[in-house]
């Protein structure tokens, strides 16, 4: 490290006399609203792909679009370091829909700074975040015209969408894209001034399920009792799937489960966390989860499952006494280590077959589906982390896990055989996929030196 020693303080110079630069790139990133679910956006979505690109050109580092069959993948790499250990970076550029948008207090597309953060869709999740790792790179090469070792990036447009692109890009290119390591900023801190390494992700299992009835709707009076509601159906089946007690009633179900080791209760236990101040700012009258587990450990490290919508029948103004024909619902559940997702499918629908009330068919479709990730914290790439990030806010970062999911992360380690460093530079209450999405400007920063510092750390450690 000593032998970087001047160079990094240029690197910190740099990024202090551009804050206001960067912000004002984050800003025009934030403006294009590069909405992968909405197909009437697509040319802003491809718009921000290319000053992506642009960016990466603009400071000497060769970019490209890679076409997918939807939104481009934006790849780009330095690999001026041989002998040196190689980083691999990603971060997405497509935001989630911006509806509704009559809770935002400012336009989503139009970014306004209040209180030191910085309001627009796509601000921490991931413009913001991805942004601080390009920038820092930036730093590297206009002040000591290198990087400290080779880095590769990969920005994605269908994160958002779940898209299958990257999955594919990954898999077929696994060789051109081997690196020693890989970082992600796109998870939150512990909480304020509280940076953390994320070293545990939920997986997911994202299922429809549609019931059918008659083949029209119904009078209820004639029909009503003589013929099976599909609400009523579909109801009953929602209701098997969790208890009172908030475990999941699927058979075998929690087979697969690993359970939670007595050393890593105590950790989350030792987390400054009040259960009273999350009750609290949520406005309910009590917490609710499975029996047995501190909210820390539902939220982290126990799977869930919940109905994500649920729709059918007459819900406009006024009465209507219909017998509807058709009733859906979206339903995904979070998962942990070890479960399988093609298992739960499995299970899933062997258990809707067993439930399911006479007189209604139904389909289920399956939507994305990821592993859980539990990342080695013993290694020296966390150590390299855990200084970078100290460098960046001041104080040493703690080990936390997430309920969140980043599908790449585990295609990263079953296609390129690494384990990924979660640096995640949001905060709780930056209200990702919400209204009023925020990031900390503040954090942003910070979130900068601790990827630059990164790539010195990682750097230093294989010499
Ligand atoms: N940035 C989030 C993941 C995340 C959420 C991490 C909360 C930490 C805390 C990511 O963009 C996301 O929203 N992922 C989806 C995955 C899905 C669409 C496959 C998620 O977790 O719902
Ligand atoms: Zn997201």
């Amino acid at each position: 490290m000593a032998r970087n020693e001047p160079t990094i303080r240029r690197v910190d110079e740099y990024l202090e006399a551009h804050r206001d630069v960067f912000e004002r790139q984050l800003v025009e990133l934030l403006r294009v609203a590069s909405v992968s679910a909405q197909p009437d956006h697509d040319p802003e979505t491809r718009r921000a792909a290319e000053m992506v690109r642009d960016d990466f050109q603009a400071m000497g580092i060769e970019a490209r679009l890679v076409e997918t069959a939807r939104h481009p993948i934006v790849e780009a790499e330095w690999l001026g370091a041989p002998g040196l250990p190689t980083l691999l970076v990603y971060g997405h550029y497509d935001v989630q829909p911006a509806e509704p948008l009559e809770p935002w207090h400012s336009p989503p597309f139009e970014p306004t700074v209040r209180n030191g953060n910085l309001y627009a869709r796509g601000a921490t999740d991931d413009k913001g975040q991805m942004l601080t790792h390009l920038k820092a790179a930036e730093a590297w090469l206009k002040t000591a015209g290198r990087l400290p070792l080779n880095v590769r990036f990969l920005i994605e447009g269908e994160e958002e969408v779940g898209g299958a692109g990257l999955e594919k890009y990954v898999a077929e290119n696994a060789d051109r894209l081997r690196c020693d390591f890989a970082v992600i900023s796109d998870t939150s801190q512990f909480a304020p001034g509280m940076p953390a390494i994320t070293y545990g992700l939920k997986g997911l299992a994202y299922f429809e399920l549609l019931v059918q009835g008659a083949d029209r709707d119904l009078h209820s009076g004639t029909f009503g009792g003589a013929v099976a509601n599909p609400i009523n159906a579909l109801c009953s089946i929602l209701a098997s799937l969790k208890g009172m007690d908030g475990r999941i009633q699927i058979e075998g179900f929690y087979d697969a489960v690993r359970p939670l080791e007595d050393w890593e209760r105590a950790e989350f236990a030792r987390l400054p966390f009040s259960e009273e101040a999350f009750r609290e700012d949520l406005h309910v009258g009590s917490l609710f989860g499975e029996e047995g587990y501190t909210t820390i450990e539902r939220k982290w490290a126990r799977p869930t499952c919940d109905i994500n919508g649920i729709f059918g029948g007459y819900a406009g103004p006024g009465p209507k006494t219909v017998l509807p024909c058709k009733a859906g619902a979206k339903l995904s559940f979070r998962l942990v280590p070890d479960q399988d997702p093609r298992t739960v499918d499995r299970l899933f629908r062997e258990h809707v077959a067993r439930v399911c009330p006479p007189g209604v068919t139904y389909e289920i479709l399956t939507h994305h589906g990821a592993p859980a990730v539990l990342v080695d914290v013993d290694t020296p790439a966390v150590r390299a982390a855990t200084r970078a990030v100290e460098s960046g806010f001041g104080t040493r970062p703690v080990l936390m896990r997430e309920g969140g999911s980043i599908p790449v992360v585990g295609l990263i380690k079953q296609h390129l055989g690494v384990d990924t460093l979660l640096l995640g530079w949001g905060q709780n209450d930056d209200n990702l996929h919400g209204p009023n999405e925020k990031f900390s400007l503040a954090d942003f920063h910070r979130g900068i030196r601790s990827a630059a510092h990164l790539l010195a750390e990682l750097a230093s450690d294989s010499e």
